[in-house]
């Protein structure tokens, strides 16, 4: 059987959930690993036994997350050849979310077999515009995103996938209606995180859980170390709504992640 590798980053479980579904849909055709890029040590080793790869992600801004844009790069030498699926998932819109980051494994000579997508429930819960909904609208999200997901996977199977996000107006839209604001301001925005200390109750459970050690406890309270990547995990996580990142107030309604899959 053909083997499959699967690298993948998920701040809230979105990203992970439909990887795990799409691979599951594969494993007819294809012995599947799936790897978390903060954690994925050595990963020349299975992308030089796959037969194809696969790179899943959520989109920021239209742009990929830095932990996957420093894993691509990281190694880039051991994709030249390689055939890449590209999954990328977002609230409502990226534009060329996909092709953001395919276009930088072309560059490293990887070739873009297939991408797609996803509509995802949102994770942004500290900004108030964009109130988390937790419950049944995030079940309809999941349901929609899983019959997408169907479809790649035939699609994927038969040898005839598309690559959603790579037209030259794609491009455009991504690039000019947010990357490029994105690029500028990425930097600031990691320096927002903050815990607010009277609520802190030191726990630790946001220290446990950052994917890039951001957070650790000093005299019982977290502080960020500077290395944020936006992922929002602490955010919806603390049990004392004591962490913000883009907002000033704390959520209303924390985003609990995807209903285990049926
Ligand atoms: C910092 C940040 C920026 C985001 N920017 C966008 C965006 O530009 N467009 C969009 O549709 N969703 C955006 N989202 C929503 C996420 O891409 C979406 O909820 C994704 O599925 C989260 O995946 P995860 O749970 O695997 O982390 C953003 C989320 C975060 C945390
Ligand atoms: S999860 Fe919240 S309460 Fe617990 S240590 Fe982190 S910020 Fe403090
Ligand atoms: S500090 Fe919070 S938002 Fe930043 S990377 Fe860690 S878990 Fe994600």
């Amino acid at each position: 059987m053909k083997k499959l590798a699967a690298f993948y980053f998920s701040g809230t479980g979105n990203t992970r959930y439909i990887t795990e579904y799409l691979l599951n849909k594969l494993s007819a055709s294809y012995e599947c690993t799936l790897l978390d890029v903060t954690a994925a040590e050595g990963a020349e080793r299975w992308m030089g036994q796959a037969d194809i790869l696969l790179f899943a992600f959520p989109i920021y801004g239209s742009a990929p997350p830095i932990p996957m844009r420093t894993f691509v790069h990281g190694y880039g030498q051991f994709l030249r050849g390689k055939k890449i699926i590209l999954v990328e998932t977002q609230y409502f819109f990226s534009g060329d979310g996909a092709a953001a980051l395919g276009r930088t494994i072309e560059k490293f000579g990887g070739e873009v077999v297939a991408a797609e997508m996803f509509d995802m429930p949102n994770n942004l819960s500290d900004i108030t515009i964009f109130p988390v909904k937790n419950g049944g609208e995030i079940a309809k999200k999941l349901a929609q995103a899983r019959k997408r997901a169907d479809k790649f996977a035939q699609r994927i199977l038969k040898g005839r996938a598309h690559r959603r996000g790579f037209s030259v107006l794609s491009h455009g839209v991504g690039y000019f209606s947010q990357r490029k604001f994105w690029w500028k301001g990425e930097a600031e925005k990691r320096g927002r995180l903050k815990v607010d200390s009277a609520s802190c109750v030191g726990c630790g459970l946001c220290a446990k859980n950052c994917p890039v050690q951001n957070l650790s406890l000093k005299e019982k309270k977290a502080t960020p170390q500077g290395r944020c990547v936006l992922c929002y995990r602490c955010v919806n996580l603390c049990p004392k709504k004591a962490i913000t990142l883009f907002g000033k107030v704390p959520p209303k309604t924390q985003y609990k992640g995807p209903a285990p899959r049926p």
